[in-house]
Formats: C-alpha cells, structure tokens, sequence
C-alpha cells in the first residue's frame, strides 16, 4: 500500500498499534472526553460503538470494533442520567461478550448511587446494593471504580473491584506548592480516613471537624472536634461534592475560626449546578477532576480542573500487561 500523506503513515499505525494491542477501549455516552484523553495517553484510538436510540427512545448499541479475545474495557460514569448510563453500559458490556471479548472491565469514574450506602430510615432501599447488583448480573467481569463514596460501597461487591484515587494526581499537584501555614482537614467523619492519609502525604497537620446533616433539610452544621486552625491556610480531600453544603459552610466556619485561605479538592463535582454556589461562596479556590465531565460553560477563575486520565491510562496498561 503506497501512503500518500504522513498523516496516513500515523494513522495505519496507530490502526495497526490497536490490532496488536490485546485490549481495546470502548466509550458510553456518560464522559467520552475523558475516555478520548485516556486513549490518547494509551495511544490508542478509542474502539468504535454505534451509540444510538431507536424512535422510542430505547438505547440501541452496535460494537463496530473487532474486539475478538482481547480486553474489553468500557468506561462509563453512571451520573447525571445515571440510569440511562447504567442500562447502556450493560448493553455494551453485552455486546462485548458476544462479539467474543476475552474479558469486560468496566471502569467507573463515578459510580452512581454509591453515596447511598446506608440505610437511614425505616423504609428505604439500600440502593447502592441495588445497582452493584443489577451491574454484576451483567456481562462485565471486573469493576474499576475512583474515590468511592465508602469502603462499605466496596464490601457489597462480589465481583472484582479496582478502587483507585485521584488524590495522588491532587497530593503530586500541590506538593512543594503549598506556601505558607498550612493544615489539612476533615470536613466530616466520612471524609476523615481520606484527610488523615492526605494530610500525612501532604505533610501536614490534621484538624477535625464534623457536621451534623437535617435529613429533612439537607442543613448542615459543624462541630469543631481537634486543632486549631486560627492563622492557617486550610486543604481539604473528599470524594464528591452534591448540593456544596458541606464545604461551602465549612468555609464559613472555618473562617470564623480565624482560617486564612481555604483550598478544596475534591474528585467529583456530581450536581453541575452547584457551580453557580461554590462561585458565590468564600472558598479561595476549588479543585475537582474530570472523572466527571463539566461544561466548560460552568467553570470560574477560582475553579482548577485536573485531569484524572494519566492515572487510568496507567492502570489499564498494569491491568492489561
Ligand atoms: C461526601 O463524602 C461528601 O464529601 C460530603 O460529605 C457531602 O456529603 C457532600 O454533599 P454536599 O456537597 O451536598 O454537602
């Protein structure tokens, strides 16, 4: 075959890097550029999928790839319409294994219904269970999940589930940029194991606070547990961000505790709206990852997006080895 341009020569070989590579990587509808960066750190090209709806609305899935024997991981956060996304990453897994796929990984950036890991009051489902459930009777073999809500989501897997973190790609963005008096803490008890290990990779004391939650209102208030932060600078880790109560109140009263400048990083934005608060609020500045995809239309000055698709490629490339 005569090539006629360079961009032909790249483009065989990189056609002909994806036959040879003995996993390919699909993309639902949930975050496709994060899936196009991960391929990129791969590089690979993202395997084709026809990802259509027939006039009714039902979801209708075509794997155009040849995926005979090889890897098939699909990424797919289940967020925003989250059931939607979960329905088309079970067809996809599905069509996947008919095709002939060696094994199917899901990776997750979000996992969808995962913060409801308890049962609160009498009368309501365990719905993370639910959905691992529903998700494992499918065609996928293994779970590839980012900040988790709890180590209690993990527990109610059978299947085989990846927790990997965005904290390290946070922890390697500020370390040796943190100027100044710093403290690392805990917003709340759930986000306590995650501070406790950023604060000691971060190098930093740890103050702990809690939060009460109204179940009706959603209101939350702070209880000052341990430390001091009067004078600091103030960082804090979690794994999502909903309404922004929690952090947004935070702030303010951590400021009233004589607070200086309050960073919060945070893997999942997971209600886009919640921009228009956390834009209005004291945080001096907000980081979160594009494990969930933002409208570049929603982002402010004091937000910093950091990618998280390094760190998948990495994993792929372990797990795939
Ligand atoms: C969960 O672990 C979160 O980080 C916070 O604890 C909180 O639940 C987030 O919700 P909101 O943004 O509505 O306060």
């Amino acid at each position: 075959m005569i090539y006629s341009t360079t961009l032909d020569i790249i483009l065989a070989l990189t056609l002909s890097t994806n036959k040879m590579r003995s996993y390919v990587l699909l993309s639902g509808s949930s975050n496709r550029p994060l899936a196009l960066k991960t391929a990129r750190e791969l590089n690979i090209k993202l395997g084709k999928v026809e990802l259509q709806e027939f006039p009714n609305r039902e979801i209708r899935i075509r794997i155009l790839e040849d995926i005979e024997d090889k890897v098939v991981f699909i990424m797919q956060s289940t967020i925003g319409q989250a059931e939607r996304y979960i329905i088309e990453l079970a067809l996809i897994a599905d069509a996947a294994r008919r095709k002939g796929a060696k094994r199917i990984v899901a990776i997750m950036p979000w996992f969808g219904y995962s913060p409801q890991d308890k049962i609160f009051r009498t009368g309501e489902p365990l719905s993370s269970k639910v959905i691992i459930k529903m998700l494992e009777a499918t065609s996928i073999n293994e779970f590839f999940v980012v900040d988790i809500h709890s180590t209690d989501v993990l527990k109610m897997f059978k299947k085989k589930v990846h927790h990997l973190s965005a904290m390290s790609t946070f922890i390697n963005y500020f370390k040796g940029n943190l100027k100044g008096d710093w403290v690392s803490v805990a917003l709340d008890n759930g986000a306590l194991e995650r501070a406790k290990e950023f604060s000691e990779r971060l190098n930093l004391p740890l103050v702990r606070f809690d939060k009460t939650r109204d179940r009706k209102t959603g209101e939350v208030t702070f209880h000052k547990l341990a430390g001091d932060v009067k004078g600091k600078n103030v960082i804090s880790f979690d794994d999502f961000v909903s309404t922004g109560g929690t952090r947004i109140k935070g702030c303010d009263f951590l400021k009233k505790e004589g607070a200086k400048k309050y960073y919060d990083c945070v893997t999942h934005l997971i209600v886009p709206e919640t921009t228009d608060k956390l834009k209005k609020s004291y945080i001096d500045r907000i980081f979160i990852t594009d494990a969930v995809h933002l409208d570049p239309k929603r982002k402010f000055g004091r937000l910093k997006i950091i990618g998280i698709a390094s760190m998948l490629a990495e994993f792929i490339k372990k797990f795939a080895r």
